[in-house]
């Protein structure tokens, strides 16, 4: 166990293994110690930017020196982050600073962050991304010799101010959280089907309420034969090739004085071979994050709940494993969904939509101001953007208002457009039902996939964020990203409930 602290207090002057400091780059080319740093930069006197240029650091974002300070100041370590240009330097900025320090601690077992925290949004970054970027998945390592941290202090000038304390507190549950959601996805799919996964939502759900003592989020988990008196032929399908039977699990949050009412959906795949139009080795190998989509919404249902957040959320988690086997799902087979339509299957490969139809069709029977469905949906979004960038779709009120929350959580996200070809495509190329599941030309298959979903939310307000690239991270760690499961999209979708109760920004509720 770690402990948080926030504190007033001299970086130089504290007693620590080793103290974290920012610099930056001045428009002229030099080093400037960010706020924070000033002291220790004193400590160094005319020896510190020089001591810096000497060992060749240069300020840039992602760029550490570890130096012992032999006396210079009271800690015996300092780690210098850098952190780009000292202009305009964004929460994201010091979320991603934050986060690589929290990768090169070494053997420090305590840390004092001096990185800018001059008020409660910036203890926040500091505190998400230290959280966030030190995340490490070791369960399957017999042997791991690293100690770890056990106490970290946030050093701050306004660490007595009652926002910034509950921005700590903040960042500690939405960070636990992106953490957890981490874990689930990270876990190798013989120890995460369908079944064990909606026992973890259920265990958290009982950890939460037991700490807090209060009944936050109510659980229920669809087995399969309430989906079949459902008629969940979606979610059934896609199961049915496995022996791991798929289920539903539905969080609902409704807490009273609600000013809103959110419904959030996630795709929940925990393994997908493709099924009888069966992938190609290479791409099978990480195909463990398919549920990357659920485990982000039910983790910021959580979190939305622990925070306490005047917005109702109901969310819905389906879940399954797309395998092959005498009892699969064939191409060519016609599915009757939730809202009792038909849907011919030409690729059980496009497994995502035919789960998330059934899912969102009960979504937008509520009443709910908006859907957002967040899916590792198409290869081809990745190619599109890259693996750092989710796909945005739906309309543009959703949209415009989830676009927001991401510039609030830093997470890069670029909203693609759903063309009335690809609509006309879904409602009429299927010559025997109501909707063609898959189209075989291969171009503008993410806007095909997001057409297809929308047949499915009735008209009501609705966005798409296609994960497939964000949700893992195939390389190494970067900023607060570790490699692997990334945790992607709950601190924007906390962020748009917020948005959603009217919450203003701590930098807000200080002025
Ligand atoms: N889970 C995949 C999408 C995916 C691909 C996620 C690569 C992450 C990395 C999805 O179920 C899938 O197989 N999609 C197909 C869609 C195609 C059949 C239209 C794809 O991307 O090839
Ligand atoms: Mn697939
Ligand atoms: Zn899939």
């Amino acid at each position: 166990m770690t402990t948080y602290t926030l504190r007033k207090g001299s970086p130089a002057k504290t007693r620590t293994d080793l103290v974290v400091i920012g610099v930056a780059r001045s428009g002229q080319g030099d080093l400037v110690a960010l706020p924070g740093a000033e002291d220790v930069a004193d400590a160094y006197g005319r020896r510190f930017k020089p001591l810096l240029t000497s060992m060749g650091f240069r300020g840039d974002p992602g760029e550490v020196l570890r130096i012992p300070t032999a006396g210079t100041i009271n800690a015996a370590q300092l780690l210098v982050v850098g952190l780009g240009t000292r202009d305009g330097l964004t929460q994201e900025r010091l979320r991603r600073a934050a986060g690589v320090a929290a990768r090169n601690v070494g053997n420090a077992a305590s840390v004092a962050l001096a990185l800018p925290a001059e008020d409660a949004d910036h203890v926040r970054a500091v505190a998400e991304g230290f959280l966030a970027g030190g995340y490490a998945f070791k369960r399957y390592k017999s042997r791991s010799d690293e100690t770890g941290v056990s106490d970290v202090s946030i050093l701050s000038d306004v660490a007595r101010r009652r926002d910034a304390i509950a921005a700590l507190e903040t960042a500690r549950t939405v960070s636990g959280l992106v953490n957890r959601a981490r874990d689930w996805v990270n876990t190798p799919p013989n120890d995460l089907t369908p079944e064990l996964f909606a026992d973890a939502v259920v265990t958290l759900g009982k950890d939460l309420t037991g700490r807090s003592r209060r009944p936050k989020v109510e659980i229920e988990v669809i087995g399969v034969e309430e989906l079949q008196a459902l008629g969940c032929g979606g979610i059934l399908g896609v199961g049915q090739g496995s022996a791991n039977g798929p289920r539903l699990v539905r969080l609902t949050w409704a807490p009273e004085g609600a000013r809103s009412s959110l419904a959030l959906v996630g795709k929940g795949i925990t393994y997908d071979s493709g099924g009888l139009t069966i992938k190609p080795g290479s791409s099978m190998a990480t195909m463990k994050y398919d549920m990357g989509g659920a485990a982000a919404v039910i983790a910021a249902t959580f979190a939305i709940a622990e925070l306490g957040l005047p917005v109702a959320v109901t969310t819905y988690a389906p879940m399954a494993e797309n395998m092959l086997s005498g009892s699969a799902m064939r191409p060519g087979d016609v599915l009757t969904m939730y809202d009792g339509r038909t849907v011919e299957v030409t690729n059980t490969d496009a497994e995502g939509r035919l789960i998330l139809a059934d899912a969102l069709a009960m979504a937008a029977q509520g009443d709910h101001t908006a859907i957002v469905d967040v899916a590792t949906l198409t290869g081809a979004c990745i190619v599109a953007l890259g693996d750092k960038v989710a796909g945005l779709f739906g309309d543009d009120d959703t949209t415009a208002a989830v676009a927001a929350a991401a510039e609030v959580s830093g997470e890069m996200l670029w909203r693609l457009p759903i063309p009335e070809q690809s609509h006309e495509a879904v409602r009429t190329e299927s010559k025997i039902a109501d909707v063609f599941q898959h189209n075989w030309v291969r171009w503008g298959s993410s806007l095909f996939a997001a057409a297809f979903l929308s047949e499915f939310v009735a008209g009501k307000p609705w966005a798409h964020l296609d994960i497939a690239g964000p949700a893992y991270n195939g390389g190494g760690a970067w900023g607060h990203v570790p490699s692997g499961a990334t945790g992607y999209a709950i601190t924007t979708l906390v962020a748009y409930a917020a948005s959603l109760a009217g919450e203003p920004s701590a930098a807000e509720e200080a002025s």
